[in-house]
């Protein structure tokens, strides 16, 4: 496995293996790595023949009062669990490569970011597609996947890629759960052990709404009602929001006609989480 800190030498590297005809897959992640980035990994291997990784805290996604400064970083193990997986090159930049002073080039969509997450975090989507975009620009992949945890993430560079005919194709990576159903994030480390059985309500809902659907309940109303109810019994927990929507536009429906997303974001103690499910009425 090699490990690459310069952005020259990334694109020398991806320039080579392309001219071999080798077909480059690209996991992007901001480290402290957990089952769910691995499972991406081991997806990207199935869909290329080098399988590279980044490593980059991206401080453009983090707002003022969020938490840059301290965001888990366990970079030796994160090194040794790529290199189980199979990873054949880490990308390391640091913040002044990616953003040297002077830099003041930003990618903005105009209608998803204004959703969900967007709403409460509104220079995110902003960081993370300029940073994606640059991660695109250097490791030159053909082929990289998103996490559907990160569910409107993956619908915005899914978007931006169409959108600016960026010639890559993107696969969503199967949300990763712990056995108790708590969807995997590298914020889980935040979470007290109290905080921790709280913060199963989230998927709790889900799988309640997920029942519902299941026994014919339509109305989202009704299933916001009842994820409101359970989540909001918690004294811990802080509801963002609860959204459902539709999965492409991220619109809000108000009657369940096909697939639809139920997306929510809660703060426990002082950990934001988000979690999601396609609900899908037979
Ligand atoms: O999902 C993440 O970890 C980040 O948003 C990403 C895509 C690596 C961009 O910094």
């Amino acid at each position: 496995m090699e490990i690459i800190d310069s952005i020259q030498k990334m694109q020398e590297t991806s320039n080579r293996l392309r001219r071999e005809g080798k077909r480059i897959a690209f996991v992007p992640t901001m480290g402290f790595l957990h089952a769910g980035h691995l499972s991406l990994m081991q997806a990207a291997k199935k869909n290329g023949d080098v399988l590279a990784i980044s490593i980059f805290v991206n401080p453009a996604q983090f707002g003022p009062n969020e938490d840059l400064d301290s965001y888990p970083k366990a970079l030796e193990s994160d090194l040794a669990k790529a290199k189980a997986v199979g990873v054949d090159i880490v990308f390391t930049p640091t913040k002044d490569q990616i953003y040297p002073d002077g830099f003041e080039t930003y990618v903005q969509l105009e209608r998803l970011p204004h959703h969900l997450c967007g709403l409460s975090r509104p220079v995110f989507f902003q960081g993370v597609t300029t940073v994606v975009t640059k991660l695109f620009n250097i490791v030159k992949p053909h082929v990289a996947i998103f996490g559907e945890k990160d569910f409107q993430q993956l619908a915005i560079i899914r978007r931006m890629v169409n959108d600016l005919n960026m010639d890559i194709e993107i696969i969503g990576g199967t949300l990763v759960r712990e056995s108790d159903g708590l969807a995997m994030s590298s914020r889980n480390s935040y979470l007290s052990d109290t905080e921790r059985k709280e913060a199963l309500r989230l998927s709790q809902s889900l799988t309640k709404a997920q029942e519902m659907v299941a026994d014919g309940e339509r109305n989202s109303a009704a299933l916001s009602a009842m994820v409101s109810a359970h989540i909001g019994d918690c004294p811990m927990a802080e509801i963002d929001y609860i959204s459902v929507c539709d999965p492409d536009t991220l619109t809000e429906v108000e009657t369940l006609t096909g697939p639809t997303l139920m997306a929510l974001a809660v703060t426990i103690g002082t950990t934001r989480l988000i979690d999601n499910t396609v609900l899908i009425p037979s």
